[in-house]
């Protein structure tokens, strides 16, 4: 079989990678009991309505994760699918809130991916970047707090910052200041923003919050000033078309707007967002917009070479990474 195409993931949430198992698992280690009679049950469960109804189990199913070692598991067994999925480089989110929210402290859900951060370019050959989100639908002194309690783990272990969560009636502008200081701590900047939110929340995080990316900004083609200007600045959108129809923002894999976008010169990149609820990693990502789309090799080739250059990689690492894309033979 061919090795999968080379790639980075941008736009992954550690926590929506738990797949049911090891959710069985970790729930038998911590004495946790969960409301559902197995891990097929629990996958039954995973038909949504929408975002929130995704959120809703998304941050039940959390209870799970106690100890470093639970999340040092959760981010390694990431790791090894998105290896066999030709991911090389990626850039993950957590969810600080959720967890101290629950008497997890912050101490221990950094030691925990921490240790298999640091693991990850020999166990697996990945590079990672970690970028710590705050929950759009909760205030934004909470943010402020949790950005303040994470100041030791500033350019070591955290590299930037982003937002999260319920979107709708929680516009970026509302932590606008929790940005200003990101950004004055040397942190990068991004943000979700156009998934079910109007184009109206993707100006506000360019202009208000000042991201470097989008995540997710289908929305923008609804808007044609909105588009050209993400063309004009080439900001990179990190697009999760599984998610995109799981959640119901796009009707089938077939109508995703994604080509459009390519079309349109916008830097689109694929991602998996939470591969675990969404049916697919990176790569198959990557299959289904070929199958459903009729994407093209080279078209995917582009794809691949996009999430690189919209990386938080080095010039050098990146140009290396896109080496081998370039050389990339297709089977
Ligand atoms: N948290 C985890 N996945 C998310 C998504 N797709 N949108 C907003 N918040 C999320
Ligand atoms: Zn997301």
């Amino acid at each position: 079989m061919t090795a999968p195409l080379p790639k980075a993931e941008l736009h992954l949430h550690i926590e929506g990678t738990l797949e049911p198992e090891l959710a069985f698992a970790l729930a038998e280690r911590n004495a946790v009991t969960l409301p559902h009679a197995s891990a097929e049950e629990l996958r039954k469960a995973y038909a949504f309505e929408d975002l929130q109804s995704f959120l809703n189990l998304y941050y039940e199913l959390m209870s799970v994760l106690r100890t470093a070692e639970d999340f040092a598991d959760l981010a390694d067994a990431y790791l090894e699918r998105a290896a066999a999925q030709g991911v090389r480089h990626a850039e993950i989110f957590f969810d600080p809130q959720a967890h101290t929210a629950r008497g997890v402290p912050l101490e221990t859900v950094l030691a925990g991916l921490g240790r298999a951060l640091e693991a990850a370019p020999e166990r697996h050959g990945i590079s990672t970047r970690l970028i710590m989100c705050f929950l759009r639908d909760q205030s934004a002194e909470s943010a402020m707090e949790t950005l303040e309690a994470a100041r030791p783990w500033f350019g070591s272990l955290i590299t930037a910052v982003g937002l999260d969560s319920a979107e709708v009636g929680h516009p970026p502008s509302k932590f606008r200041e929790v940005y200003d200081r990101a950004r004055e701590a040397g942190l990068r900047l991004v943000a979700h923003a156009g998934e079910e939110g109007p184009p109206e929340y993707v100006w506000e995080a360019l202009d208000v919050l000042k991201v470097e990316r989008i995540d997710h900004g289908i929305r923008s083609l609804e808007d044609e000033r909105l588009v050209e200007r993400l063309v004009r600045d080439q900001i990179p959108l990190t697009v999760c078309p599984l998610s995109n129809v799981r959640l119901r923002c796009v009707d089938r894999l077939a109508d995703h707007p994604l080509p459009r976008m390519l079309e349109a010169g916008l830097l689109v990149t694929v991602n998996s967002d939470d591969p675990s609820y969404f049916g697919g990693y990176a790569e198959d990502n990557f299959q289904g917009l070929r199958a459903e789309t009729g994407l093209t090799d080279e078209q995917l080739r582009r794809l691949a070479a996009n999430s690189f250059r919209a990386s938080f990689l080095s010039p050098a690492e990146r140009d290396a990474h896109l080496k081998e894309v370039e050389s990339y033979r297709f089977g």
